[in-house]
C-alpha cells in the first residue's frame, strides 16, 4: 500500500474513473477498528484498536477538547497505512507511523487532530529526555521501539520540539498513549466516538 492507502485496501482516494472513492473517513476508521486494528497487538497486551480506544477514553476522562480525544483515538492508525507497518517497527525498522498516520488523516481532519498524531513518537523521545523517570514507565515494546525511533532527544532536538505549536498537545496524547495498555481496563467502543469524529471532519 502507499502512504495514502487505507485499511483493508480501502483508499479513501478518488478511483481511476475520477469518481470519488469510499470517502467516508469515519466508516473507513470503523473498519480499521473492527478489522486489522483489532487483530494486531504489536507487542502489547491489548490490540492496537483496544489501545487507541483506551487512549481516547483517558483523554475524554481528563476533560480534553474533542480534537485531542480524536488525536488520542487515532494516534496509531499509521501502523496500517504504509508498506512499512507496525510489524516492521517491531522488527527493528522504523515505520514513521506518526507521520504516515497524520498524512492519511490529513485528507479529512484538521491540523489540531493530525499534528499531535504526527508528533506522538517525538513526544516520547522528548519525555524520555526531559521527564525524570518517564523512560522507566514505558512498556517493554515501547522501550524497544524507542531504540528504533532515535532514542531520547538531544538538547537541540528538545529545543526544536518545544517551538512546535502542537508540542504540548502531542505530549498530552503521549501520556494517554502510555496509559492505554491495560488488558483489564474497560474501554469505550468505536461507536461512542463516531459523532465526535464526524463533527471534526472538514466540510
Ligand atoms: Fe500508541
Amino acid at each position: 500500500m502507499t502512504a495514502a492507502a487505507g485499511p483493508s485496501g480501502l483508499s479513501g482516494q478518488p478511483g481511476p474513473s475520477g469518481q470519488p472513492g469510499p470517502l467516508d473517513p469515519v466508516a473507513l476508521l470503523a473498519d480499521l477498528f473492527t478489522g486489522e486494528g483489532a487483530r494486531d497487538y504489536l507487542g502489547e497486551a491489548v490490540s492496537v484498536a483496544a489501545h487507541m480506544l483506551q487512549a481516547a477514553g483517558l483523554a475524554e476522562a481528563a476533560g480534553a477538547p474533542r480534537h485531542l480525544v480524536a488525536a488520542a483515538l487515532l494516534h496509531d492508525v499509521g501502523h496500517f497505512q504504509s508498506d512499512r507497518g507496525g510489524h516492521d517497527l517491531m522488527a527493528g525498522r522504523d515505520n514513521r507511523h506518526g507521520e504516515t498516520g497524520a498524512a492519511w488523516l490529513g485528507q479529512w481532519f484538521p491540523d489540531e487532530v493530525t499534528e499531535p498524531v504526527r508528533l506522538h513518537v517525538e513526544a516520547k523521545r522528548y519525555l524520555c529526555a526531559t521527564a525524570a523517570g518517564y523512560i522507566d514507565t514505558l512498556s517493554a515494546a515501547s522501550a524497544y521501539t524507542l531504540t528504533v525511533q532515535g532514542g531520547p532527544m538531544s538538547p537541540a532536538e528538545i529545543a526544536a520540539f518545544e517551538t512546535l505549536p502542537h508540542a504540548e498537545a502531542a505530549v498530552a496524547v503521549r501520556r494517554w498513549d502510555d496509559g492505554a495498555k491495560d488488558p483489564d481496563a474497560s474501554a469505550q467502543v468505536f461507536e461512542h466516538f463516531r459523532p465526535l469524529l464526524a463533527g471534526l471532519v472538514r466540510p
